[in-house]
């Protein structure tokens, strides 16, 4: 498939930059947790036509002409997320997850309320209260904890809940690796009075696959990206549940309000018929296979990492995703592991480990997980090696400490690279890691 012809014609400056991306990714172990690779299928609906078209309004109820189709390529995203989640509304316009959370507090809270969310450093999400993120400004956010044990504080969750009366209460993550506690936070919302929004960012995938419990029966509103473990294009949905409807029958009319007019123009309906492709795809019974892959994947990198050595925040995983906690050697050194692993061509995220003694910028975590390695079609041996190398690597960086003194940080971590591209550990690892990528193609002639 010669896919990006006209694009090598036309303009070889970008082409060319479009195809060392490429080339990164298939020569690359992906273990950010939050990125998967979609299907040619969904990337060619992505690079249609109907990015081309404004179609501000809903189906059926546009502000401009011609937007047949447009209703048809939306309303078919509606249904297969109805279907996929078992819900009775979904909106499938936020142009990412962020937006998504923003017109949730548009639908629900005035500027002032209180609301409740995870606490960024314990893994939480900016958009549910962090104090740099608007949500944090412009409302009276009470953020709860997870236990010295890593798993989240119910007790705490629950008397905060309380004492505080939130409007509204987010569960959900970015960095959490035990299943959430649905059915706990629906009873604890219930008794405080407030909407349970449950943000499946990360697990919605797996949700759909039936490799994480569901928040369909316990939260009011599900809120989600599409580009995660759900493999599709970048893009975001906001779910209605029935629990919602009977608190307040008009609450999916508030979220399509406050999606459009109150925080978005037109939608990207490139990206709608994106979500819609990856939807269908998700509905097929190899999705959940593939979503039970990759916990399954997860457990088993997460076993011979701790065989190796290696800490883990909670001793392990429930989902897709784990914590590397490399505070053993001092403060802040994620920064080693995630430039000394890309060196090798793996790629993973420095991250906040609960009651991290750093800070955000320079945390003492890493996290990774098995989404996409897995969508390359990668199971639990590739898993078991992947963990030796990553665990030779913890050991080889052992070494090295983050100055004290921050103004000396930015130096030592240069110099750390530059140091580790002649390191013989790093250089090994990337032929193998190249030999490993080689056994799973990924987009094949996509661009040749
Ligand atoms: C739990 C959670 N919610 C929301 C988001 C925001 O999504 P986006 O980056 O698409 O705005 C993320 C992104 O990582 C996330 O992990």
């Amino acid at each position: 498939m010669d896919r990006l012809a006209k694009l090598s014609e036309a303009d070889k400056e970008a082409f060319s930059i479009i195809k060392s991306e490429l080339e990164r990714q298939e020569d690359g172990l992906e273990m950010i947790p939050s990125e998967n690779f979609v299907s040619k299928a969904v990337l060619e609906a992505m690079g249609s036509v109907f990015t081309n078209k404004y179609s501000e309004g809903y189906p059926g109820k546009r502000y401009y002409g011609g937007n047949q189709f447009a209703d048809e390529i939306e309303t078919l995203a509606i249904e297969r997320a109805k279907k996929a989640f078992g819900v009775p509304h979904a909106n499938v316009q936020p142009y990412s997850g962020s937006p998504a959370n923003l017109a949730v507090y548009f639908a629900v809270c005035k500027k002032g309320d209180t609301i409740m969310g995870h606490n960024l450093p314990d893994g939480g999400h900016l958009t549910h209260g962090w104090k740099a993120s608007i949500t944090g400004q412009w409302f009276n956010s009470v953020p709860y904890h997870v236990k010295e044990d890593g798993y989240l504080d119910l007790d705490e969750i629950r008397r905060l809940a309380l004492e505080h009366r939130p409007k509204l209460i987010w569960v959900g993550a970015t960095a959490y690796v035990r299943e959430f506690p649905f059915e706990a936070l629906g009873k604890i919302a219930d008794e405080a009075g407030a909407y349970l929004v449950a943000d499946i960012a990360h697990v919605a995938g797996l949700v759909i696959g039936g490799a994480h419990k569901s928040p369909v029966e316990h939260a009011h509103i599900i809120t989600t990206t599409t580009h995660k473990t759900l493999r599709g294009p970048r893009g975001g949905m906001i779910m209605v549940t029935e629990k919602g409807l009977k608190n307040d029958p008009e609450l999916a009319q508030k979220i399509d309000r406050a999606i459009f007019p109150g925080l978005q123009g037109g939608p990207h309906d490139h990206t709608t018929a994106g979500i819609a492709v990856a939807l269908g795809e998700d509905l097929k019974p190899e999705f959940r296979e593939y979503a039970g892959q990759v916990v399954k994947n997860a457990k088993a990198l997460a076993e011979g990492l701790m065989k190796n050595g290696v800490k883990l925040v909670t001793n392990g995983t429930d989902n897709h995703m784990m914590l590397i906690d490399l505070t053993a050697e001092g403060p802040g050194r994620g920064v080693f592991l995630q430039n000394a692993l890309e060196l090798a061509g793996i790629t993973v995220n420095k991250n906040t480990i609960p009651n991290d003694p750093s800070s955000p910028f320079y945390p003492s975590g890493v996290r990774l997980g098995t989404p996409a390695l897995t969508t390359r079609g990668m199971k639990e041996v590739e898993m078991q090696k992947i963990a030796v190398w990553i665990a030779d690597m913890v050991n080889e960086i052992k070494k090295y400490r983050l100055p004290a003194e921050k103004s000396e940080i930015g130096g030592y971590v240069k110099n750390f690279r530059e140091e580790m591209k002649g390191n013989a550990v790093v250089n090994k690892l990337r032929a193998e890691v190249l030999g490993l990528c080689k056994k799973f193609p990924l987009y094949g002639s996509l661009m040749r």
